[in-house]
């Protein structure tokens, strides 16, 4: 029987089985490869979380060692996608875009008269993502790119890429809770259309080509800068009740709040606050981040008032901005950094999809015309209306 309801936005629909994550909306639970969020987040290097996503089990110490290795190996990136990055830092192209443009060009010098496994690619992207938005930070920055460092892990060599510094301990810890926290998380948008793009046996590198222009969204990946920027703003301000009265008034939406699945805090946002906290009384800035818990407080209650039949709280990118602001990440990199996380799901996802596959193809409820008359194009007039044709 076909079914011909509506399900906007795709909501409340299974449309494949994974082993990779599970979230349960309800009671505010996320489960990455087995492992409760919380468990995993700050215990795990990010190379031990994609190996778990990869192989569904966590590495032996030997295995890391040597996934590691085959991780470092692809690092670099070919002169033509370097190139690319320098024209579109120099274009002042959005990091969301020169990603795109990377990671489509990124089996550039990859040779392909020999089958390569899509394993192999699958980790090849995990690798190169974070040099592609480094190598464009630094041009964007006027600077020259840093080569990748091979005693370096996954996160530090992240942030050694982009600051050409030696990585601050508590900075890598921070990152690398935050790239874990977010590696996985079911059938978000991005990773939807990354296992779509493969549904059709398309390849990798365009399912996460297309997955880096979904995450981009501001519905999706793209909230942490402006939560940063409003916190910062009203910070300033210091006038967070006038702050929350005015956007909602205005029926604007308070970034960083509201969820899809989840009807309680997003459980990511507990774990990254618990680092920011920890990052900042570190840093010694216990100010910021009070300022911060109060106005997550304050605007879950403002949104209570406004949205009483909808539960409005914290999600992950609230913490996301405090988190990677904190640690130093440049605000324009915020989203480009949710994909160096993000794309372990997304390549473990296109993994699954191929080992058990079924092209998707939803309906679409047809809402146009039916009987138009055809009118020869010299006979037509201008107008505006769609129905030109009948009228
Ligand atoms: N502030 C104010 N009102 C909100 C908010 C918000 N942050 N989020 C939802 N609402 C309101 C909507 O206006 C809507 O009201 P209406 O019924 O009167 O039109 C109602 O709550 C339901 O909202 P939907 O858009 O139907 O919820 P949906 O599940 O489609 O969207 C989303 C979820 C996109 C996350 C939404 O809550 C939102 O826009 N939040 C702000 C942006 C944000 O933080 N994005 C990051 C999400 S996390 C991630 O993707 C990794």
């Amino acid at each position: 029987m076909v079914d011909r309801e509506l399900h906007r936005g795709l909501e409340g629909i299974a449309v494949a089985e994974t082993r990779l994550s599970s979230i349960d909306g309800e009671r505010g639970e996320l489960v990455i490869g087995g492992f409760p969020v919380e468990g995993l987040a700050t215990r795990a290097t990010y190379e031990e979380s994609v190996f778990l996503l990869l192989n569904d089990r966590l590495p032996t110490a030997a295995e890391l060692d040597s996934f590691c290795t085959e991780l470092t190996g692809y690092r670099t990136l070919s002169e033509e996608v370097e190139q690319v990055l320098r024209r579109a830092a120099r274009e002042n192209v959005d990091a969301m875009d020169a990603l795109r443009m990377g990671v489509a060009a990124a089996n550039l010098g990859v040779d392909t008269t020999e089958p390569t496994e899509a394993r192999e690619y699958a980790k090849r992207l995990v690798s190169v993502i974070p040099t592609i938005v480094a190598t464009y930070w630094r041009y964007r920055s006027g600077d020259a790119p840093v080569e990748p460092r091979e005693d370096l892990g996954h996160a530090a060599n992240y942030l050694y890429m982009l600051s050409d510094d030696e990585p601050d301990p508590a900075a890598v810890r921070g990152l690398e809770t935050y790239l874990n926290t977010v590696v996985d998380h079911g059938l978000n948008a991005s990773t939807f259309v990354a296992r779509s793009i493969t549904s059709s046996e398309s390849d990798l590198v365009s399912a996460v080509t297309g997955a880096v222009g979904s995450l981009k969204g501001p519905l999706h990946g793209g909230a942490p800068g402006p939560v940063l920027e409003m916190l910062l703003t009203v910070y300033e301000s210091g006038d967070p009740e006038g702050y929350l009265q005015e956007t909602l008034d205005a029926g604007e939406r308070l970034m960083g709040f509201g969820h899809r699945v989840y009807r309680t805090r997003d459980p990511r946002a507990t774990v990254l606050s618990g680092a920011a906290e920890r990052f900042y009384a570190d840093a010694g800035d216990e100010a910021f981040f009070d300022f911060v818990e109060g106005f997550e407080a304050r605007a879950v209650s403002r949104l209570a008032e406004h949205k009483p039949d909808r539960p409005l709280e914290t999600n992950v990118e609230f913490y996301t901005a405090v988190l990677l602001y904190g640690v130093g990440i440049p605000r324009e990199l915020f989203t480009a950094t949710f994909a160096v996380s993000r794309v372990g799901g997304w390549v473990a996802h296109c993994l699954e999809q191929m080992a058990d596959n079924r092209i998707v193809r939803p309906l679409s409820v047809y809402v146009g015309d039916r009987d138009r008359t055809w009118t020869p194009v010299d006979e037509r007039e201008a107008t505006n209306s769609p129905k030109a044709s009948t009228e």
